[in-house]
């Protein structure tokens, strides 16, 4: 057992996971996603925490899913890999405070797919980012085919998706692909500052932006709408939202 997840939940409420498994470039094995889903479940029932920022120890993101252990696979274990994966990304897709993913390297294949399950992501400089599964004749089996089409469009998607070129952070950035490079002694202080302004903001109206923004992005423009009136109306009721506006009107910072 080579694989470790190291969680320092901070007392800002900002917790942090370091996915290390050097050897392999980080890469993603089944012994991988049963410790990140129980990680996973224990942050989700932690009522302290705000925000969740995931990065890669040492020079590499995640390097994709374990190729070693995918190539004693046949099609029923693969399926049941791909599966096990997709389930693991939804969870953090679905968690319901902001993700950050903080790419300090490469993050190729499932490494890439786990920065997509993400709310937002911010790359060092030295981030290389990619979906080179074609190279090793596969597609990706982490929901990349339908997140990166989703999130940057379906002709860049397909682009990245068919060279499987490994791009650069500005190259990322102008896709907007990530929303932010910095240097990278500076990226986990950058991603610390955007979760501390996160974690300053209503609690409940940041679970709710994230909550009706990943709903309704499923939902035709109608029924997005209908949702969006219906959490807006119910914040009336809540003391933050109270808080929040008196303390606008009374010049001062909310106490919340
Ligand atoms: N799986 C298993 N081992 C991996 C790995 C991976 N995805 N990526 C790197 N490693 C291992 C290498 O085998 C090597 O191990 P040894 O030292 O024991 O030989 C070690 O990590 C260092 O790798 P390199 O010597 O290749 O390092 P490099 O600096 O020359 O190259 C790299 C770095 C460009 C990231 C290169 O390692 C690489 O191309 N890795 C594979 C990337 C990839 O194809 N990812 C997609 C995987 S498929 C996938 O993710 C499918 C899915 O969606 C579910």
């Amino acid at each position: 057992m080579d694989y470790k997840i190291l969680n320092q939940t901070q007392e800002n409420g900002i917790a942090i996971i370091t996915i290390n498994r050097p050897k392999a470039m980080n890469a993603l094995n089944t012994l991988f996603f049963a410790e990140m889903n129980s990680m996973l479940d224990e942050i989700d029932s932690n009522k302290n925490i705000r925000v969740l920022i995931i990065t890669g120890a040492g020079k590499t993101f995640v390097a994709g899913a374990d190729i070693a252990e995918m190539s004693n696979m046949n099609s029923e274990l693969g399926t049941r890999f791909s599966r096990i994966g997709q389930n693991v990304f939804d969870k953090i897709e679905k968690l319901p405070f902001p993700t950050i993913a903080a790419i300090n390297g490469y993050a190729l294949g499932g490494g890439l797919e786990l920065t997509l399950a993400c709310d937002i992501r911010i790359a060092s400089t030295k981030a290389v980012l990619g979906q080179p599964e074609v190279n090793l004749g596969l597609i990706p089996g982490y929901a990349g085919t339908q997140r990166l089409t989703r999130l940057i469009g379906v002709g860049d998607a397909l682009y990245l998706l068919y060279t499987a070129d490994m791009i650069s952070a500005d190259e990322a950035l102008r896709l907007k692909l990530v929303q932010k490079v910095t240097e990278p002694e500076a990226l986990m202080e950058t991603a610390m500052k955007i979760a501390t302004k996160i974690s300053r903001k209503g609690n409940n109206a940041i679970k709710q932006v994230k909550n009706v923004v990943r709903k309704g992005i499923n939902l035709d423009f109608d029924k997005g709408q209908l949702l969006e009136a219906q959490v807006f109306g119910s914040m009336f009721d809540t003391e933050e939202t109270k808080e929040g506006m008196s303390a606008f009107l009374e010049k001062r910072k909310p106490k919340w």
